[in-house]
Order: structure tokens, then C-alpha cells, then sequence
């Protein structure tokens, strides 16, 4: 039984006061972990905030990205080992936007993965296609090269113990979220893909989340499907309301 995980991405949004409040507001409000991993995907400068309000508590904290270096000239970026030494136990990767507007290639965002493994923090690595490969029917094999250059040499152990998020470009931020026999379907993709590379135990322990316009009102028909682990939510997630209201619908 996979244990169901829900991460909100802030994205870039918010203040340093206004993510002190947002943690205050539901640290204590975090279900068990032993039904749901409740994670915040914060902005790098706002984590040792999130990690010290939410000590104690069952809430996780993300970062959005990191760099696959621990340390050097490398201007701007930001360190796995730094991540790690916060506290911080997830890291988001190749997201479409860092994809699209940062240019982030399938081989840079596996670097990120094994340095991240190499930290002892876990990677939600996201894949997704565009509405032009969504509507050509190229969706699966799209998917499955993602996802087979976004694992290149990781071990099986790693992969069984990692979140993978497939989020269609199309239904980010723009209330058009695939319904959930699409999300269902492509997860499953992503499942096929895993136990084509690492065989059926890897496939059945690798956690699969949705994301895409995901809201408190119709998480639950996506958390009733088979290839559904959990979801990686943006918009819904930046209020403390909302974020508890897509806990309390999975717990
Ligand atoms: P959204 O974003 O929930 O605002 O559509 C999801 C994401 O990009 O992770």
C-alpha cells in the first residue's frame, strides 16, 4: 500500500512573514503521517523558516529546485548539501516551468536527482507534456522518455523510495485540469515505464502524483484512482485553509 503524498509548490509567491504565518497557521493542524506526507514546496529563501516553525509537527518541507554540485562557483544556485543540512527532505525537479523557461534539459534534471540521493533528500522528479504532444497522441511516449532520461542510473532502491509527478503543461495554473481517467491513465504510464527499467516491486512502491489545477473540490476523484499517489498542487496551495482542506480530503 502506497502511502498517499501531497506537496504544494509556492512557486515563486509569498513574503518571509506571510510563509512564517502560512506555517504557524497549519503546523498544528498537519494530519498523522502514518495516513498522508504533507509537504510544502517553498522558495529557497523562506525554507529554514518553514523547517524551524514546522519542527515537531507531520509537515515536510521541499525545495523547488537545487543545483547538482554541493559547493563552488556556481553563482546563484543553490546547494543540495545546504538543502540537506536545513532540513529540507524533498526537492522538487524539472518542473515544466524550469523545463521552459530556465531550459533545463532531461540529463541536467538527472544530475539534480542523484545529487539529491546523494544528500539523503528524495526527488518529486516532475514530467508532463505540452497540449500540442497532448492533442498528436504522443503523450505516453513523451512521458516515457522523460521519465527513462530523468532516472538514467539511479538504483532501484532509489527509485522505490522517490516521488514522481506527472503534471500536463497544459493544465497547470490554467483551471483546465485533466480529468482524472486521463490522470489515472498517464500515472499509469509512468508506473509502466518504472517496471519496464526496474521490474514490478520498484513499479508497485513509486509513489505518482498528479498535478494540475488540483483543488480542494476535486482532489478526491483523483486520489480514487488506481495510478493516483497523491498530487503536487500549486494555486491551491498557497492558502492555509486551502492546503488543510486538500489534506483533510485524503487522510
Ligand atoms: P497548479 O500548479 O495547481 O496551480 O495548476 C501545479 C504545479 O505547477 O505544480
Amino acid at each position: 500500500m502506497r502511502k498517499p503524498i501531497i506537496a504544494g509548490n509556492w512557486k515563486m509567491n509569498k513574503t518571509a512573514s506571510e510563509a512564517k504565518a502560512f506555517a504557524q497557521a497549519v503546523a498544528t493542524k498537519i494530519p498523522s503521517n502514518d495516513k498522508v506526507d504533507s509537504v510544502v514546496g517553498s522558495p529557497a529563501l523562506f525554507l529554514e523558516t518553514l523547517v524551524s516553525e514546522s519542527k515537531g509537527t507531520d509537515l515536510k518541507v521541499a525545495a523547488q529546485n537545487c543545483y547538482w554540485e554541493n559547493a563552488g562557483a556556481f553563482t546563484g544556485e543553490i546547494s543540495p548539501a545546504a538543502l540537506a543540512d536545513l532540513g529540507v527532505q524533498y526537492v522538487i525537479i524539472g518542473h515544466s516551468e524550469r523545463r521552459e523557461y530556465f531550459h533545463e534539459t532531461d540529463e541536467e534534471i538527472n544530475k539534480k536527482a542523484k545529487a539529491i540521493f546523494a544528500n539523503g533528500m528524495l526527488p518529486i522528479l516532475c514530467c508532463g507534456e505540452s497540449l500540442e504532444t497532448y492533442e498528436a497522441e504522443k503523450t505516453a511516449e513523451w512521458i516515457e522518455g522523460q521519465i527513462t532520461a530523468g532516472l538514467a542510473d539511479l538504483s532501484a532502491e532509489q527509485v522505490s523510495s522517490m516521488v514522481i509527478a506527472y503534471e500536463p503543461i497544459w493544465a497547470i495554473g490554467t483551471g483546465k485540469s485533466a480529468d482524472a481517467t486521463i490522470a489515472d491513465t498517464i500515472c499509469g504510464v509512468v508506473r509502466s515505464t518504472v517496471e519496464k527499467l526496474y521490474g514490478n516491486d520498484v513499479a508497485s512502491k513509486v509513489r505518482i502524483q498528479y498535478g494540475g489545477s488540483v483543488k480542494p473540490e476535486n482532489i478526491a476523484e483523483y486520489m480514487a484512482k488506481e495510478n493516483v499517489d497523491g498530487a503536487l498542487v500549486g494555486g491551491a496551495s498557497l492558502e492555509a485553509d486551502s492546503f488543510l482542506a486538500l489534506l483533510d480530503a485524503v487522510k
